[in-house]
């Protein structure tokens, strides 16, 4: 098995109910956050993380996630007869950004059935997996933090961020020791537990790096809740036989997939950028918040 990440693959085949009824017939994953798809933020932070290969997996009503990532024949013609060269490489940048492919996953049957999808494009190798309305805006890229640990340990790596109080039980949680600053050996997990009987308060957020043993182990699982595969049994049948290890990312995550995050994610992504953060920042100052 060659122990570097090269590989890493999108689910985005769910159906995103929390962001109803923007997502009931386009996908979540191409909410424009400022002015771009919440998914090519992730792929982005992919690629700036060494990753060569890239496989998403859509299901029905998710074509415009292909088309993003492909070349637009028309617009880029368009652009160039009008001369508009900036514009133009911006566009071209996104279909150039990496080898995207794409799978189906034919009925929502939950993110470890969506995760097995992904199989055959693994073969034998270890690979990240990157939920898109997870977003971590950091300086070093969540993927990169993660992978740094892969290749210490040669081991299967799990992000987490801390959360404070009665919000955790909105996340899986893990029960770990920590080895050295940030980085955890998983004892166990557990999905959405009551705050009373959360191990930690270490949150699991949508970034992993897996090895291919993943397959056997949601092989063996028995759907759970709401008759879905969930990934995080696999991973506790997978934790009975190998170590897992945990890293707290270092840096801000939205939950992108959620309005009230997304909402948070939008001002504070547009207030950072140089183009828009002064003007946006004058018009928040201008709003009277107490009316
Ligand atoms: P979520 O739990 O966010 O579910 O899935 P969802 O369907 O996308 O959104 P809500 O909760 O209904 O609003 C976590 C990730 O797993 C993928 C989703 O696309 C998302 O990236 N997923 C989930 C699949 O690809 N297939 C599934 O069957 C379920």
């Amino acid at each position: 098995m060659t122990s570097k990440i090269r590989k890493a693959i999108f689910p985005a085949a769910g159906l995103g109910t929390r962001f109803l009824p923007a997502t009931k017939a386009s996908p979540k994953e191409m909410l424009p956050l400022v002015d771009k798809p919440l998914i090519q933020y992730s792929v982005e932070e992919a690629v700036n993380s060494g990753i060569e290969s890239i496989l998403i997996i859509t299901g029905r009503d998710k074509s415009a996630i292909e088309n993003h990532f492909d070349i637009s024949f028309e617009l880029e013609q368009l652009l160039k007869e009008k001369g508009k060269t900036a514009m133009f490489d911006q566009v071209r940048a996104v279909s150039d950004i990496a080898k995207v492919s794409y799978t189906r996953q034919k009925q929502a049957l939950g993110l470890g059935h969506a995760i097995y999808q992904a199989k055959d494009f693994v073969g034998n190798e270890p690979f990240a997996a990157l939920l898109a309305d997870d977003l971590v805006d950091a300086e070093t890229p969540a993927l990169k933090q993660m992978i740094d640990v892969f290749e210490k340990y040669n081991a299967p790596v799990i992000a987490t961020m801390q959360v404070e109080g009665e919000a955790i039980s909105r996340f899986g949680v893990i029960d770990a020791e920590e080895i050295e600053p940030n980085v955890f050996r998983v004892n166990d997990m557990v999905e959405k537990p009551a705050f009373a009987d959360a191990p930690s308060d270490l949150a699991i957020i949508g970034r992993y790096i897996f090895t291919p043993d993943i397959f056997q182990a949601i092989e063996k699982t028995t759907p759970g809740a709401g008759g879905e595969i969930q990934i995080t049994d696999a991973m506790r049948l997978l934790l009975k036989e190998r170590p897992f290890y945990a890293v707290k990312l270092d840096g801000r995550r939205h939950d992108a997939g959620d309005k009230l995050g997304f909402l948070i994610a939008t001002v504070e992504y547009a207030l950072k950028r140089d183009d828009l953060g002064g003007d946006f920042r004058e018009y928040l100052r201008s709003i009277d918040l107490n009316s």
